[in-house]
Protein backbone atom coordinates (compact mmCIF):
# COMPACT_ATOMS: atom_id res chain seq x y z
CA UNK A 1 0.00 0.00 0.00
CA UNK A 2 1.54 3.72 -1.00
CA UNK A 3 1.01 5.38 2.65
CA UNK A 4 2.97 8.60 2.03
CA UNK A 5 1.98 11.58 -1.10
CA UNK A 6 3.15 14.45 -2.09
CA UNK A 7 1.14 17.49 -3.20
CA UNK A 8 3.10 19.96 -5.47
CA UNK A 9 1.73 23.46 -4.85
CA UNK A 10 4.35 26.06 -5.79
CA UNK A 11 5.17 27.74 -9.05
CA UNK A 12 4.88 31.23 -9.99
CA UNK A 13 1.75 31.30 -10.85
CA UNK A 14 2.04 33.46 -13.87
CA UNK A 15 -0.53 32.55 -16.04
CA UNK A 16 -3.18 33.89 -13.37
CA UNK A 17 -1.04 37.05 -12.43
CA UNK A 18 -2.32 39.75 -11.59
CA UNK A 19 -4.44 37.65 -9.20
CA UNK A 20 -1.83 34.81 -8.23
CA UNK A 21 0.91 37.86 -6.97
CA UNK A 22 -0.02 38.11 -3.31
CA UNK A 23 -2.01 34.97 -3.12
CA UNK A 24 -0.80 31.34 -4.11
CA UNK A 25 -3.04 29.75 -6.81
CA UNK A 26 -3.52 26.91 -4.66
CA UNK A 27 -5.55 28.81 -2.32
CA UNK A 28 -7.69 30.69 -4.10
CA UNK A 29 -11.30 29.28 -4.37
CA UNK A 30 -12.27 26.91 -6.85
CA UNK A 31 -16.25 27.36 -6.30
CA UNK A 32 -16.93 26.75 -2.55
CA UNK A 33 -13.29 25.83 -1.21
CA UNK A 34 -9.61 26.22 -1.62
CA UNK A 35 -8.17 24.79 -4.56
CA UNK A 36 -5.83 22.71 -2.48
CA UNK A 37 -8.79 20.70 -1.08
CA UNK A 38 -9.38 18.82 -4.34
CA UNK A 39 -6.33 17.53 -5.02
CA UNK A 40 -5.90 16.21 -1.20
CA UNK A 41 -8.89 14.83 -1.22
CA UNK A 42 -8.09 12.58 -4.26
CA UNK A 43 -4.80 11.28 -1.92
CA UNK A 44 -7.22 10.47 0.81
CA UNK A 45 -9.42 9.00 -1.32
CA UNK A 46 -6.29 6.78 -2.09
CA UNK A 47 -6.00 5.77 1.69
CA UNK A 48 -2.86 8.34 1.98
CA UNK A 49 -2.92 9.40 5.51
CA UNK A 50 0.95 11.21 5.40
CA UNK A 51 1.13 14.13 2.85
CA UNK A 52 4.07 16.70 2.28
CA UNK A 53 2.80 20.07 0.96
CA UNK A 54 5.80 21.36 -1.22
CA UNK A 55 4.83 25.74 -1.04
CA UNK A 56 7.01 28.00 -2.60
CA UNK A 57 9.55 30.13 -0.57
CA UNK A 58 7.66 32.49 2.65
CA UNK A 59 4.17 30.58 1.66
CA UNK A 60 3.51 27.75 4.76
CA UNK A 61 1.91 29.69 7.02
CA UNK A 62 -0.79 30.75 4.18
CA UNK A 63 -1.00 27.33 3.98
CA UNK A 64 -0.90 25.78 7.56
CA UNK A 65 -3.24 28.69 8.47
CA UNK A 66 -5.77 26.04 6.42
CA UNK A 67 -5.00 22.70 6.56
CA UNK A 68 -2.94 23.16 9.91
CA UNK A 69 -1.39 19.47 10.64
CA UNK A 70 -3.79 17.47 8.57
CA UNK A 71 -5.68 16.56 12.54
CA UNK A 72 -9.12 17.87 11.32
CA UNK A 73 -8.84 15.15 8.26
CA UNK A 74 -7.34 12.40 10.21
CA UNK A 75 -3.86 12.57 8.36
CA UNK A 76 -0.66 13.95 8.92
CA UNK A 77 0.69 16.53 6.72
CA UNK A 78 4.38 18.09 6.82
CA UNK A 79 5.08 21.41 4.74
CA UNK A 80 8.16 21.80 3.33
CA UNK A 81 9.09 25.02 1.07
CA UNK A 82 10.71 24.78 -2.60
CA UNK A 83 13.32 28.00 -3.35
CA UNK A 84 12.31 28.36 -7.36
CA UNK A 85 10.14 26.10 -9.84
CA UNK A 86 12.46 23.80 -10.81
CA UNK A 87 10.19 21.15 -11.79
CA UNK A 88 7.93 18.43 -10.82
CA UNK A 89 10.78 15.67 -9.86
CA UNK A 90 12.47 17.88 -7.59
CA UNK A 91 9.37 17.52 -5.06
CA UNK A 92 11.05 14.02 -4.91
CA UNK A 93 14.56 15.14 -4.13
CA UNK A 94 12.63 18.11 -1.87
CA UNK A 95 10.68 14.99 -0.23
CA UNK A 96 13.83 12.71 0.24
CA UNK A 97 13.62 12.65 3.98
CA UNK A 98 9.76 12.20 3.86
CA UNK A 99 9.18 9.80 1.56
CA UNK A 100 12.33 7.89 3.80
CA UNK A 101 12.66 4.83 1.16
CA UNK A 102 8.97 4.02 0.53
CA UNK A 103 6.67 4.23 -2.86
CA UNK A 104 5.34 7.48 -3.31
CA UNK A 105 1.88 9.24 -4.81
CA UNK A 106 2.69 12.72 -6.41
CA UNK A 107 -0.57 15.14 -6.97
CA UNK A 108 0.03 18.68 -8.78
CA UNK A 109 -1.61 21.67 -6.05
CA UNK A 110 -4.12 22.48 -9.42
CA UNK A 111 -5.11 19.38 -10.66
CA UNK A 112 -9.13 18.38 -10.22
CA UNK A 113 -10.06 15.03 -11.18
CA UNK A 114 -14.30 13.94 -11.19
CA UNK A 115 -14.90 10.06 -12.62
CA UNK A 116 -16.93 7.32 -12.13
CA UNK A 117 -15.19 4.13 -10.03
CA UNK A 118 -12.09 6.89 -9.44
CA UNK A 119 -12.23 6.06 -5.60
CA UNK A 120 -11.97 2.29 -6.93
CA UNK A 121 -9.29 2.92 -9.21
CA UNK A 122 -7.48 5.15 -6.48
CA UNK A 123 -7.38 1.84 -4.31
CA UNK A 124 -6.39 -0.36 -6.91
CA UNK A 125 -3.34 2.02 -7.80
CA UNK A 126 -2.51 2.58 -3.79
CA UNK A 127 -1.65 -1.17 -4.18
CA UNK A 128 1.50 -0.57 -6.81
CA UNK A 129 4.36 -2.32 -5.45
CA UNK A 130 7.12 -2.01 -8.42
CA UNK A 131 7.52 0.32 -11.56
CA UNK A 132 4.87 3.49 -11.76
CA UNK A 133 1.65 4.01 -13.07
CA UNK A 134 0.09 7.84 -14.61
CA UNK A 135 -3.19 8.57 -15.28
CA UNK A 136 -4.39 9.57 -19.12
CA UNK A 137 -7.11 11.49 -19.95
CA UNK A 138 -7.85 12.79 -23.90
CA UNK A 139 -7.71 16.44 -24.44
CA UNK A 140 -8.25 19.12 -27.22
CA UNK A 141 -5.01 20.55 -26.81
CA UNK A 142 -2.08 18.07 -26.84
CA UNK A 143 0.28 20.89 -27.72
CA UNK A 144 0.03 21.97 -23.73
CA UNK A 145 0.24 18.79 -21.58
CA UNK A 146 2.76 15.50 -21.46
CA UNK A 147 1.07 13.02 -24.39
CA UNK A 148 1.45 9.34 -24.10
CA UNK A 149 1.35 7.10 -27.42
CA UNK A 150 -0.55 4.00 -26.59
CA UNK A 151 -0.35 0.82 -28.49
CA UNK A 152 -2.07 -1.83 -26.69
CA UNK A 153 -2.89 0.30 -24.08
CA UNK A 154 0.90 -0.19 -23.16
CA UNK A 155 2.29 3.76 -23.62
CA UNK A 156 4.80 3.78 -26.37
CA UNK A 157 5.90 6.99 -26.05
CA UNK A 158 6.26 10.19 -24.00
CA UNK A 159 7.13 13.82 -24.98
CA UNK A 160 6.33 17.18 -22.98
CA UNK A 161 4.01 19.53 -24.76
CA UNK A 162 4.76 17.84 -28.28
CA UNK A 163 4.44 20.69 -31.49
CA UNK A 164 3.16 17.75 -33.72
CA UNK A 165 1.21 14.47 -32.16
CA UNK A 166 -1.57 12.11 -33.37
CA UNK A 167 -2.23 11.04 -29.51
CA UNK A 168 -4.45 13.42 -27.53
CA UNK A 169 -3.68 11.04 -24.38
CA UNK A 170 -2.32 13.35 -21.71
CA UNK A 171 -0.56 12.61 -18.84
CA UNK A 172 -2.56 13.90 -16.30
CA UNK A 173 -0.89 15.60 -12.73
CA UNK A 174 -1.73 12.64 -10.89
CA UNK A 175 1.82 10.20 -10.36
CA UNK A 176 2.39 7.03 -8.23
CA UNK A 177 6.09 5.92 -7.94
CA UNK A 178 7.94 2.98 -6.80
CA UNK A 179 10.91 4.50 -4.50
CA UNK A 180 13.38 4.34 -7.30
CA UNK A 181 11.67 7.66 -7.44
CA UNK A 182 14.06 9.62 -5.63
CA UNK A 183 16.97 8.14 -6.93
CA UNK A 184 16.17 8.40 -10.53
CA UNK A 185 15.36 12.23 -10.36
CA UNK A 186 18.53 13.08 -8.83
CA UNK A 187 20.41 11.89 -12.57
CA UNK A 188 17.48 14.11 -14.46
CA UNK A 189 19.19 16.88 -16.21
CA UNK A 190 17.31 20.31 -16.80
CA UNK A 191 15.37 20.72 -19.75
CA UNK A 192 14.94 23.52 -22.74
CA UNK A 193 12.69 25.29 -20.11
CA UNK A 194 15.26 24.62 -17.67
CA UNK A 195 13.59 22.51 -15.30
CA UNK A 196 13.52 18.82 -14.41
CA UNK A 197 10.42 16.85 -16.49
CA UNK A 198 8.28 14.39 -14.64
CA UNK A 199 8.08 13.06 -18.41
CA UNK A 200 11.89 12.39 -18.83
CA UNK A 201 11.41 10.74 -15.51
CA UNK A 202 8.39 8.75 -16.57
CA UNK A 203 10.45 7.21 -20.25
CA UNK A 204 13.47 6.10 -17.65
CA UNK A 205 10.23 3.64 -16.19
CA UNK A 206 8.93 3.03 -19.70
CA UNK A 207 12.62 2.41 -21.15
CA UNK A 208 13.26 -0.42 -18.59
CA UNK A 209 9.05 -1.62 -19.14
CA UNK A 210 8.16 -0.04 -15.31
CA UNK A 211 5.55 2.33 -16.39
CA UNK A 212 1.58 1.64 -16.49
CA UNK A 213 -1.38 3.76 -17.47
CA UNK A 214 -4.70 3.68 -15.76
CA UNK A 215 -7.65 5.51 -18.03
CA UNK A 216 -9.74 8.01 -16.74
CA UNK A 217 -12.92 7.19 -18.89
CA UNK A 218 -14.77 9.44 -21.29
CA UNK A 219 -17.27 10.07 -18.53
CA UNK A 220 -14.76 11.67 -16.70
CA UNK A 221 -13.50 14.56 -16.08
CA UNK A 222 -9.34 16.37 -15.63
CA UNK A 223 -8.83 20.01 -15.31
CA UNK A 224 -6.02 21.91 -14.66
CA UNK A 225 -6.61 24.85 -12.97
CA UNK A 226 -3.62 26.59 -14.45
CA UNK A 227 -5.23 29.24 -16.95
CA UNK A 228 -7.84 32.00 -15.94
CA UNK A 229 -10.35 29.69 -18.26
CA UNK A 230 -9.88 26.77 -16.81
CA UNK A 231 -9.87 27.96 -13.58
CA UNK A 232 -13.58 28.97 -14.09
CA UNK A 233 -14.01 26.10 -15.88
CA UNK A 234 -13.25 24.42 -12.87
CA UNK A 235 -15.35 26.01 -10.64
CA UNK A 236 -18.39 26.07 -13.02
CA UNK A 237 -18.07 22.60 -12.94
CA UNK A 238 -18.13 21.84 -8.93
CA UNK A 239 -21.09 24.39 -8.86
CA UNK A 240 -22.63 22.49 -11.61
CA UNK A 241 -22.55 19.22 -10.09
CA UNK A 242 -22.87 20.24 -6.45
CA UNK A 243 -26.19 22.23 -6.71
CA UNK A 244 -27.80 19.27 -9.05
CA UNK A 245 -26.50 16.62 -5.97
CA UNK A 246 -26.94 17.87 -2.92
CA UNK A 247 -23.34 16.28 -2.35
CA UNK A 248 -19.93 18.47 -2.09
CA UNK A 249 -17.18 17.57 -4.06
CA UNK A 250 -14.06 17.46 -1.75
CA UNK A 251 -15.47 17.58 1.69
CA UNK A 252 -12.41 16.17 3.34
CA UNK A 253 -14.23 16.02 6.19
CA UNK A 254 -16.34 13.66 4.99
CA UNK A 255 -14.04 11.51 3.31
CA UNK A 256 -12.10 11.23 6.72
CA UNK A 257 -15.63 10.76 9.04
CA UNK A 258 -16.37 8.16 5.95
CA UNK A 259 -12.78 6.68 6.28
CA UNK A 260 -13.49 6.63 10.04
CA UNK A 261 -10.30 8.89 10.27
CA UNK A 262 -12.37 10.97 12.27
CA UNK A 263 -15.45 11.07 14.71
CA UNK A 264 -18.47 13.87 15.33
CA UNK A 265 -16.36 15.48 17.92
CA UNK A 266 -13.69 16.23 15.04
CA UNK A 267 -16.20 17.86 12.97
CA UNK A 268 -17.71 19.89 15.79
CA UNK A 269 -14.22 21.24 15.73
CA UNK A 270 -13.77 21.90 12.01
CA UNK A 271 -17.39 23.79 12.57
CA UNK A 272 -16.02 26.03 14.73
CA UNK A 273 -13.06 26.97 12.92
CA UNK A 274 -14.93 27.78 9.77
CA UNK A 275 -17.66 29.45 11.61
CA UNK A 276 -20.82 30.43 10.01
CA UNK A 277 -20.52 29.17 6.49
CA UNK A 278 -22.41 26.83 3.68
CA UNK A 279 -19.17 24.66 4.49
CA UNK A 280 -19.84 24.21 7.78
CA UNK A 281 -23.92 23.87 7.41
CA UNK A 282 -22.66 21.17 5.31
CA UNK A 283 -20.89 19.79 8.03
CA UNK A 284 -23.93 19.87 10.62
CA UNK A 285 -25.76 17.97 8.04
CA UNK A 286 -23.28 14.78 8.42
CA UNK A 287 -23.20 14.11 11.73
CA UNK A 288 -27.16 15.12 12.53
O1 LIG B 1 -1.23 19.25 -15.47
C1 LIG B 1 -0.59 18.16 -16.07
C2 LIG B 1 0.72 18.58 -16.74
O2 LIG B 1 1.55 19.15 -15.71
C3 LIG B 1 1.41 17.35 -17.40
O3 LIG B 1 0.66 16.91 -18.51
C4 LIG B 1 2.84 17.71 -17.84
O4 LIG B 1 3.49 16.56 -18.31
C5 LIG B 1 3.62 18.32 -16.67
O5 LIG B 1 4.91 18.74 -17.08
C6 LIG B 1 2.88 19.52 -16.12
O6 LIG B 1 2.81 20.51 -17.12
P1 LIG B 1 2.76 22.09 -16.90
O7 LIG B 1 3.76 22.74 -17.78
O8 LIG B 1 1.35 22.48 -17.12
O9 LIG B 1 3.18 22.27 -15.41
P2 LIG B 1 3.25 23.64 -14.61
O10 LIG B 1 4.60 24.24 -14.80
O11 LIG B 1 2.05 24.47 -14.94
O12 LIG B 1 3.13 23.14 -13.12
C7 LIG B 1 2.04 22.39 -12.65
C8 LIG B 1 1.75 22.73 -11.19
O13 LIG B 1 2.88 22.42 -10.37
C9 LIG B 1 1.48 24.21 -10.95
O14 LIG B 1 0.41 24.30 -10.02
C10 LIG B 1 2.73 24.76 -10.35
C11 LIG B 1 3.35 23.57 -9.67
N1 LIG B 1 4.81 23.57 -9.74
C12 LIG B 1 5.41 23.49 -10.95
C13 LIG B 1 6.77 23.44 -11.05
C14 LIG B 1 7.45 23.31 -12.40
C15 LIG B 1 5.55 23.60 -8.59
O15 LIG B 1 5.00 23.67 -7.47
N2 LIG B 1 6.91 23.56 -8.67
C16 LIG B 1 7.57 23.46 -9.86
O16 LIG B 1 8.82 23.40 -9.86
Amino acid sequence: MIKKGIILAGGLGTRMSPITKSVNKQLLPIYDKPLIYYPLSILMLAGIREVLIIVNKGQVNQFRKILKNGENFGIKIQYKEQQKPNGLPEAFIIGEKFINNNNVALILGDNFFYAQSLTKTLQKTSKLKNGAKVFLHPVSNPKLYGIATIKNKKIVSLKEKPSLTRSNLAVTGLYFFDKNAVKLSKTLKPSKRNELEIIDLLNKYRKKNKLNAEFLGRGGAWLDAGSIDDYYDTTSFVSAIQKRQGFKIACLEEIALKKKWINKKVILESIKFYGNCDYSRYLKKLIF
